[in-house]
């Protein structure tokens, strides 16, 4: 696998892509999958009966839309919401309501990795809850990091709904909770969704649906690749395959190739060969209990505030706040 002087991996995509293919297993990041006809499949996704996540995170904000409105306001000075991975925000609208109803002061700053979201989203928002001070990002987990530490002048509230932070094993999950640590003050919030571990063949279920949504919306790494880096995976050779661990909770997504075969990556300048039924591991959705979750946070430095679960206890919300410095 020679790659000619000629072939510059001159973006983070085709860098992680050529690193991925290259590699033994094979992988591609999940985060590729969200281009525009990725966040559509997403959306048909939550839209999924099996995919218990959404509407689970839904009754938790809809029941306890008053005790989490009290916690996150702040003095008068009033609070910055900072959503990460906002989407097309559904959720969090009912919390927009409901602050904007009761005169709270507040500006909402969603953050996504899709271009296409923050748009929908700010478009949406000004028509529907036009009271509302909205200040949208594009950028990555890591990357809007630093952006963060600029908004220390009024409290500030940190949300990152859907369980996102299970795409991250446990060691990274440990580091992005303490660099959002590092951006907090003592009184800031970061207020997240953790899916819970609970009977295996539900979680199974809500990453196997028999309508195909999930595995198209897996393929779709497929489909950018052979738009984006002049692939020609030829999609129907590759079998969606979904596992769960009941013992260490992770969920693992990959594309099973169904038999051997060589694919051609143009713009990489690029040949890959398949055997039957070599993987590409494409995705991890992390489930939780409290201990786990409180183990997370020690490591972190960050202390659990409180939480809210479902009529199912199929999820939890979390409230963090800084852990308190012994030495203060
Ligand atoms: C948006 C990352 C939380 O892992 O449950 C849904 C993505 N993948 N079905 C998840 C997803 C397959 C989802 N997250």
């Amino acid at each position: 696998m020679i790659l000619s002087s000629a072939t510059q991996l001159d973006t983070p995509f085709k860098k992680d892509v050529f690193e991925g293919l290259t590699s033994e297993p094979k992988y591609l990041y999940s985060k590729y999958i969200y281009d525009q006809a990725g966040d559509k499949l997403f959306q048909d996704i939550m839209a999924l009966p099996e995919y218990y996540l959404t509407n689970c995170e839904l009754e938790i904000l809809t029941l306890h839309t008053k005790a989490i409105a009290n916690l996150f306001k702040g003095d008068a000075n009033g609070f910055d919401l900072i959503e990460l991975g906002a989407g097309d925000g559904k959720k969090t609208k009912v919390l927009l309501h409901h602050l904007s109803k009761n005169q709270i002061e507040f500006t909402y700053k969603p953050i996504d990795i899709s271009e296409n979201a923050i748009d929908g989203l700010t478009r949406t928002l000004a028509k529907e809850i036009p009271e509302v001070n909205v200040d949208g990002e594009t950028g990555e987990y890591f990357e809007v990091l630093e952006r963060l530490q600029n908004f220390k002048s009024r409290k500030k509230v940190i949300m990152v709904l859907g369980s996102n932070i299970g795409n991250l094993l446990h060691p990274r999950a440990i580091q992005f909770l303490t660099k959002l640590g590092e951006t907090m003050s003592c009184d800031d919030i970061l207020f997240m969704g953790f899916d819970q571990k609970k009977d295996p063949q539900t979680i199974l279920d809500a990453y196997n649906d028999p309508t195909g949504v999930t595995a198209a919306f897996n393929k779709n790494l497929l489909v950018r690749i052979n738009r984006e880096l002049e692939g020609n995976f030829d999609i129907s050779k590759f079998k969606h395959w979904e596992v769960y661990d009941p013992e260490t909770g992770t969920a693992k997504s990959y594309l099973v190739a169904t038999e051997a075969q060589r694919v051609r990556l143009e713009t990489l300048d690029l040949d890959i060969s398949f055997d039957a039924w070599e993987t590409i591991h494409t995705e991890i959705s992390q489930k939780y209990t409290d201990k786990i979750v409180a183990w997370l946070a020690e490591a972190s430095g960050l202390r659990i505030e409180t939480s809210f679960t479902d009529s199912h206890n199929y999820y939890k919300n979390y409230a963090f706040k800084k852990m308190k410095d012994p030495k203060a």
